[in-house]
């Protein structure tokens, strides 16, 4: 059975929106969340929603096999970055080829790369002009946001948007579309 794990640096929103859809599939298990973050409140979640997690720092996860070891361990078949910044090295991408997926929360290739993340992401958008900016479902390779897409999806950008306005109407199109994505490549390519 696919068993998938979950990446994030920070709230892990994404995170909390993924597990439940996924809680009583019998084909589809969510087993492990990991984070770079000590202080990520997606600890939290994973504490509350009772899946285990690992917490990796800079040298564990460029500097061994600490975390490919982990997923190893735990017969991990796919991994979702959800709101996860780190590069992911290549002890892990030649383990999980065609198998990790990553969002973020515009239309790439624009607003995407180095630094790119969150906020920052919907203050470019801002910043440029555009009328509509939207998520991007990927696989990750060796560079931020560059590897092939699977999925996007639109939305306006209003007069009077602000980063905070915008980052949730992304949230929202994140939370309605990502799980299925997931659901789908998944079932695709177990
Ligand atoms: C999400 O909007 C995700 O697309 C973005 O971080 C947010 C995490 O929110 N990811 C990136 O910017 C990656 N470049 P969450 O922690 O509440 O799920």
């Amino acid at each position: 059975m696919p068993s998938l794990a979950l990446f994030a640096s920070g709230n892990g929103s994404n995170v909390q929106r993924i597990v439940e859809y996924f809680s009583g599939n019998p084909h589809i298990g969510i087993d492990l969340i990991l984070t770079n973050n000590p202080r990520a409140y997606v600890l939290e979640r994973a504490r509350n929603l009772k899946i285990p997690s690992v917490v990796f720092s800079r040298k564990e996860f460029y500097g061994s096999n600490y975390v490919p070891d982990i997923l190893a361990v735990q017969n991990i078949s796919h991994i979702v970055l959800a709101g996860f910044l780190w590069l992911i090295p290549e002890n892990i991408l030649s383990a999980f080829q065609g198998k990790i997926l990553n969002i973020h929360p515009a239309l790439l290739p624009k607003y995407g790369g180095k630094g790119m993340y969150g906020t920052r992401v919907h203050q470019a958008v801002l910043a440029s002009g555009d009328p509509e900016s939207g998520i991007t479902i990927h696989y990750v390779n060796e560079k931020y946001d560059d590897g092939q897409i699977i999925f996007q999806s639109r939305c306006p950008v209003i007069p009077g948007e602000t980063p905070e306005t915008l980052a949730e109407k992304i949230h929202q199109l994140e939370y309605r579309h990502f799980p299925e994505i997931i659901e789908s490549v998944v079932k695709k390519s177990r």
